[in-house]
């Protein structure tokens, strides 16, 4: 019998905490059902539904009594749903692979601060009339970044974002903004935001070719800067890569820059290290992210490595660069220079929490923990004859894109062409590796049994010597 904290609220009001017997009224869910399109968009075969809202996981809203009270009836039937959707959550947690969230965490002391509405609008360093905020939270926090990123107090500004997605929007913005008529260059393997962030600004957008390891090919790179050396160059430089984690060479880049005549006052360089931006400060061999070098701004995603339940990034700037972004509102008795208006004040204080716990040193270990787990899995899958790659500073583990869609999205694996990923992060353990590769050995000896069907050749994304399809199994053995 599984037993879990069930919450009931009593007629004076109050929450009290029960123990209750889930099983006994909660089944789990099942999966959702794949979707059959109607003006499907087919890419490699599988549809994706466009224009199409779909309602049948949608649960109703229902109005209250016209007495406005809760009834008895109301109040149970609300408490299962809430039941059936934690369980649902705890299966679902078990089996998930295939997204860079670290899932491992622990903020029980938190939940105290769950009944106030903490919010940050406006610029963290300056106090707005707003007083349920957490900005003391915030700047620590921003500090712990900047101490990271090598770049003194008085130097940087920089705020908790909703996601990674919001500090690439900043960072290009910001570039933009002190580079009004330049050009982006980003890498065909950099993230949507990016190329997002290229339409919202209206920027002419230069897409640049990738290695196959997913790291930008800085030949094509400098061809493509020789051809608009008119203009001044705004830089995404991925710090991993969303499919492959493959990180650029910030270091490379730079000299490309140079050797093409494009002096620092001509370029701005924004680091998206939404996914490894936490992880490469703890890699030797990894390029240096640090403002010691000509970058102008560098954003991380809070719930990715880091391990925090609600979205949220970090986003570093020199403080140089912000006044251009940045207006006075005096309705907020602050100043304007972040994307959104109202931001998250709970976020900050649960990364300042988990900074505190872990530290360098805990982050330290936990890298190489995610590292040599990834290590383990692309060596299991080529054992079994599986195509996979692992970039050397990386812990996302690329490999042949699993025949049944059902095996896909019960370890919910992001999947691109036919290739899949699992991004080995700090919950990610070998019992879960090992879990996930006998079932997938299993499955694949029945959907490739009879011969008729072949596992797909994925030379052209992880490289010949990684592919393990009929005509290259060869050199992966050898
Ligand atoms: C390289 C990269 N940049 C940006 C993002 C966007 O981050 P977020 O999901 O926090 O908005 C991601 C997300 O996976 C990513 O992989």
């Amino acid at each position: 019998m599984e037993v879990v904290d069930a919450v009931s609220v009593h007629g004076n009001g109050k929450a009290e905490i029960e123990d209750f017997d889930i099983s006994a009224v909660v089944q789990p869910e099942p999966l959702p059902p794949i979707l059959a399109a109607e003006n499907g968009d087919k890419q490699n075969g599988r549809e994706i539904v466009l224009g199409k809202n779909v309602h049948t996981t949608c649960l109703e809203v229902t109005e209250p009594e016209a007495n406005d009270e809760f009834t008895g009836d109301k109040e149970a039937y609300m408490a299962s749903v809430l039941a059936r959707y934690r369980k649902n959550l705890m299966e679902r947690t078990k089996y998930h692979l295939g997204y860079p969230y670290n899932l491992d965490f622990d903020y029980g002391a938190l939940g105290q601060l769950q009944h106030f509405s903490i919010n940050n609008l406006g610029d963290p360093f300056i106090e707005s009339n707003y007083g349920v905020h957490s900005r003391q939270f915030e700047v620590g926090v921003l500090d712990w970044f900047a101490r990271l990123w090598e770049i003194e107090k008085n130097e940087y500004w920089g705020y908790i974002t909703n996601c990674g997605t919001e500090g690439n929007l900043h960072g290009i913005l910001v570039g933009r903004e002190v580079l009004p008529d330049g050009v982006l260059y980003a890498s065909r393997e950099s993230h949507y935001s990016v190329f997002k962030a290229a339409r919202m600004y209206r920027m002419d957008c230069e897409k640049v070719d990738c290695l196959i390891s997913g790291e930008i090919d800085t030949a094509d790179f400098k061809a493509k800067l020789l051809a608009n050396k008119d203009k001044p160059a705004i830089i995404n430089v991925n710090i991993g890569t969303t499919v492959k984690g493959a990180v650029d060479d910030l270091d490379l880049v730079i000299q490309t820059l140079e050797e093409s005549g494009f002096s620092q006052d001509r370029f701005y360089i924004h680091c998206d290290g939404a996914l490894f931006g936490l992880m490469m400060p703890f890699v030797k061999r990894a390029p240096k992210v640090t403002f010691k070098k000509p970058i102008g701004s560098v954003s991380v995603s809070g719930h990715k490595f880091v391990g925090c339940p609600m979205p949220c990034g970090v986003q570093i700037t020199r403080m140089e660069h912000i006044d251009v972004l940045s207006r006075n509102v005096e309705y907020l008795a602050s100043r304007d220079a972040t994307i959104m208006g109202s931001r998250n004040g709970h976020a900050p204080i649960f990364l300042w929490y988990t900074l505190n716990r872990k530290g360098y040193k805990g982050f330290q270990k936990e890298v190489q923990k995610c590292l040599r787990n990834a290590h383990y899995l692309k060596d299991r899958l080529h054992d079994a004859g599986i195509s996979a790659m692992l970039n050397e500073l990386s812990s996302t583990v690329v490999f042949e894109r699993p025949l049944d869609e059902e095996f896909v999205r019960r370890w919910q694996l992001a999947c691109q062409g036919n290739i899949a990923h699992v991004v080995v992060m700090p919950s990610v353990t070998i019992e879960k590796l090992d879990d996930f590769l006998n079932e997938l050995v299993e499955k694949r000896s029945t959907w490739y049994r009879d011969g008729g069907v072949q596992p797909p050749c994925i030379a052209a994304d992880v490289g010949c010597e990684n592919c393990a399809c009929a005509l290259h199994k060869l050199s992966i053995l050898s």
